[in-house]
């Protein structure tokens, strides 16, 4: 069933096995310009940029998701079911819930945390804790590792609202929960990659706290984002 309704692209040979989702599109076209050789354009539909080219000869494809899970959910469920693509890896931004991290670190997702309804509704999925692929992640650990560039290891809160009217919450899926961290994406697409019998991983930068309030400016996120681009490029192949 290609093109699918949101990408245009007319062959899976147009897009590598893995790609790499930053949730804006204008990142992934950044991403694009800046880091990968032999760029062809595979979709602009809705302006959810995709492209594939080269990293250092190795093939990859980088295209945005979109913020939330419904977004990431039909973009992660068309990669992987009509245009044959084993491998998403989430490039994105979170807010610290634990007072241990601090802005521009960088965390690989074990897991995802959700009380979101996207797997249940999708699949039947009654689980609200998702692993990431833990292939995908001992490449990301190794790749980071051999960088020298610092990473945290743990599980992050995946929400479906950004603006509570209820404050303090962040304590309670820290505490209870073992959440360090809040983002909008993984728990979804971790589930499509399940269902799908393909591979999904994440990575993310601190870009605020919602423990000390502090946040970083659009310049100093964009250097943050450089450290987590050089170990998700190496996963091209
Ligand atoms: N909440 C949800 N998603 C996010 C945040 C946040 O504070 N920061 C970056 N992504």
């Amino acid at each position: 069933m290609i093109p699918t309704p949101h990408i245009e692209a007319k062959s899976p040979d147009l897009i590598a096995k893995t790609v790499l989702m930053p949730g804006d599109p204008l990142r992934a076209k950044y991403i694009a310009e800046k880091y990968l050789e032999n760029v062809t354009t595979f979709n602009t539909v809705r302006g959810m940029l995709g492209f594939t080219g080269t990293y250092k000869g190795r093939r990859i494809s980088v295209m945005g998701s979109g913020m939330g899970m419904p977004s990431i959910g039909i973009y992660s469920y068309e990669l992987f079911k009509f245009y044959d693509v084993e491998n998403i890896i989430r490039i994105g931004s979170c807010g610290a819930y634990s007072p241990d991290l601090k802005l521009y670190d960088v965390i690989i997702v074990k897991a995802a945390y959700s009380e979101s309804s996207f797997a249940f509704a999708q699949g039947k999925e009654t689980k609200d804790v998702l692993s990431a692929n833990a292939e995908l992640n001992e490449k990301l650990i190794n790749i980071a590792k051999n960088l020298n560039i610092p990473v945290h290891l743990g599980r992050i809160h995946s929400s479906d609202v950004f603006y509570r009217e209820e404050s303090g919450i962040h304590e309670k899926l820290y505490r209870e929960k073992g959440c360090l961290a809040v983002e909008m994406e993984s728990f979804a697409l971790f589930h499509n990659a399940n269902v799908l019998n393909k591979k999904a991983a994440c990575i993310l930068t601190v870009s605020d706290s919602l423990v000390t309030h502090e946040a970083t400016t659009s310049h100093e996120r964009q250097v943050a984002f450089e450290q987590m681009m050089k170990i998700a490029l190496e996963m091209a192949e």
